[in-house]
């Protein structure tokens, strides 16, 4: 049974103070249930202050970073020393601080085409949950964040990659910076068992009022439905500020 929920805090600290503390919340709850936890965070700006929020305490010693397991939404197909890496920015904001295993990383790899890259991400996750033919990987938590046309992981409108039912990963180009990038397809993220959108700033008001209050718009980032998980909508004030007064409930 999937359910929904919307957690709006005032300001985009506090928004990202309320993720790493359910970062650290699943990722404790996986790991007494499960032994380990599985989880796959996006790039760009909204979740850097969550990143570092986890690199300081109490979230650093909080978080059972040897039993986690950490991958990527998507990548842009830059080097790791370029501010737009995702995972490089996530190195210097938190990865670089706490104790988690260099094993436990699973950052996309960019140092082969982008195509190859999508077949070697898509191959790690293969590996890594033992899957079949046609299986997709069920992340304990995916991290998601919008860009102001409705984008989510690197899925862009009108693009082919919206469509994939049967990759896990692909390659595309597009967003800003208009580069070559490897995502997640949508299997991969329906398939997880909590979503948590984090999308902060007045810049972002009027596409979380479209995702929210428009399904016929049909943006991409509409068509994270998670199969048998939850999505939590975490926003902060000014991206939520557009919402009708029955679409903004709080339940945290
Ligand atoms: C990426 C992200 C992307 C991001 C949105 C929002 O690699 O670009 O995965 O989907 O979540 O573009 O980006 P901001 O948080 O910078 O607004």
């Amino acid at each position: 049974m999937n359910q929904s929920e919307m957690i709006i805090r005032e300001t985009s600290s506090q928004a990202a103070l309320a993720a790493a503390d359910l970062f650290a919340k699943t990722a404790r709850e996986c790991v007494s249930h499960e032994g380990f936890f599985t989880v796959a965070v996006s790039g760009g700006s909204t979740p850097r202050p969550m990143h570092r929020f986890l690199a300081e305490e109490p979230y650093r010693s909080e978080v059972p970073w040897p039993k986690t397991h950490l991958f990527w939404v998507d990548e842009r197909c830059v080097s790791f020393e370029d501010p737009a890496s995702n995972y490089g920015l996530a190195r210097k904001d938190f990865l670089d601080q706490v104790p988690i295993p260099q094993n436990q990383v699973y950052p996309i790899p960019i140092e082969a085409s982008p195509k190859e890259g999508a077949e070697i991400y898509q191959r790690v996750l293969i590996d890594f949950f033992h899957l079949q033919k046609g299986e997709s990987p069920v992340f304990d938590l995916i991290f998601l964040g919008t860009g102001k046309d409705g984008h989510t992981a690197s899925l862009f409108q009108g693009q082919k990659a919206l469509g994939e039912m049967e990759r896990l990963v692909v390659c595309v180009k597009g967003g800003a910076p208009n580069v070559s990038r490897i995502t997640m397809t949508f299997p991969v993220l329906n398939h997880a068992k909590r979503i948590i959108f984090m999308v902060s700033g007045k810049n972002k008001a009027d596409i979380v009022k479209t995702i929210l209050e428009f399904p016929e718009a049909r943006v991409p980032a509409q068509r994270v439905q998670p199969l048998n998980g939850n999505l939590t909508w975490l926003l902060d004030s000014e991206s939520a500020s557009r919402l009708s007064k029955e679409c903004s409930h709080e339940e945290y």
